[in-house]
C-alpha cells in the first residue's frame, strides 16, 4: 500500500487526533516491558515515528534513548526535542543508523506502509543487536473487530483487509533470522471518553478513515454521535495487536 503522504496539515491534524497520551496505554506500557525488558540507557529504534507519541512514551517509561526515524518532514517536525529523543530522516528500508546499535525496534501503525518489507527486516537485523526484539502494533486483517473505528465505520474492515496479515508480516521477516515470539490484543483508552473520541475523529489523519467513501464516513459519524448522545461517558477503549519478533 503506498504511503499517506503527510504535509504540515495532515501532520497536525495526526497529532490531535490519534497521539495518545502515556497514561491511557497501560496495557501497553505492561506488554512492552515483559516483551522487551528496556531499561534506563538502552537505545529503542522507532520506525515510522510520525508525530513522536510513542518515541515519549518510550523515553517516559522506560529512561530509553529514542532514535526516531521519520520519512515526512512534517511528522518529523512535531517529534519533541526533548533530551533522550533524536528524530532522523528515513525510512524502514534504508534506516539512517549504525549497525548494532539498538536493543529493540518499535514499528507503531507503519507495516501497511512500508512497501518492501523484506527490506524493512534486513535493515532492523542490520541495526539491531543479536537476540533485540521487534514490537510491532497494528491493525491485522481478520483481526481489527475490536477496534473503536471498526465498531463505528465497519467498512474499515475492508481497508485493513488490504493491510499485511500476521502471517505476511512473519514470512516477510522470516528470511532475515526474525521469528514470531508473541501477539497480544491489547487495549488502550483512545480518548477520555467517548463524546471525547467523536470530537477527535479526523478523516485525513487516518488511513482507514480515508479508504472510505464518503456516505459510509457520513453513516459512520452518524452511529457515533446517536452513541454518545445515548452515553456520552461511555468508555473509548479500544484493541490493537501487538506482534513481537526476535
Ligand atoms: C500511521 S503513522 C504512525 C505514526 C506513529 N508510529 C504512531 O504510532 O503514531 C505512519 C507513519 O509511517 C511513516 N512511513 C510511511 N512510509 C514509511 C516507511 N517506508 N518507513 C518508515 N516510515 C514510513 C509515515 O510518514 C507516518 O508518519
Amino acid at each position: 500500500m503506498a504511503a499517506i503522504l503527510y504535509d504540515d496539515r495532515s501532520a497536525d491534524a495526526y497529532r490531535l487526533a490519534r497521539d495518545i497520551p502515556p497514561g491511557r496505554l497501560i496495557a501497553w506500557r505492561e506488554a512492552i516491558g515483559a516483551e522487551a525488558a528496556l531499561e534506563p540507557g538502552m537505545t529503542v529504534l522507532d520506525v515510522g515515528a510520525g508525530t513522536g507519541a510513542f518515541a515519549s512514551a518510550l523515553h517516559q517509561w522506560f529512561g530509553v534513548r529514542v532514535l526516531a526515524v521519520e520519512p515526512a518532514r512534517a511528522m518529523r517536525d512535531l517529534i519533541p526535542g526533548a533530551e533522550g529523543i533524536e528524530a532522523l530522516d528515513g525510512t524502514a528500508e534504508a534506516l539512517p543508523v549504525p549497525d548494532g546499535c539498538a536493543d529493540a525496534a518499535w514499528l507503531g501503525s507503519v507495516v501497511h506502509h512500508v512497501s518492501d518489507l523484506a527490506a524493512a527486516a534486513r535493515e532492523l537485523r542490520r541495526a539491531l543487536r543479536p537476540g533485540a526484539p521487534v514490537l510491532i502494533r497494528n491493525s491485522f486483517p481478520g483481526r481489527c473487530s475490536r477496534d473503536l473505528r471498526v465498531r463505528f465505520f465497519p467498512e474499515t474492515a475492508r481497508v485493513v483487509a488490504g493491510y499485511p496479515s500476521v502471517e505476511q508480516v512473519c514470512a516477510a521477516f522470516a528470511p532475515a533470522g526474525f521469528r514470531r515470539i508473541a501477539l497480544h490484543s491489547l487495549p488502550q483508552q483512545s480518548a477520555a471518553d467517548l463524546a471525547d473520541f467523536a470530537g477527535r475523529v479526523h478523516r485525513d489523519a487516518d488511513a482507514k478513515l480515508r479508504g472510505l467513501t464518503d456516505e459510509e464516513f457520513d453513516r459512520g459519524m452518524e452511529r457515533l454521535r446517536a452513541a454518545v448522545a445515548d452515553e456520552p461517558a461511555q468508555s473509548a477503549t479500544s484493541w490493537m495487536d501487538l506482534l513481537v519478533l526476535v
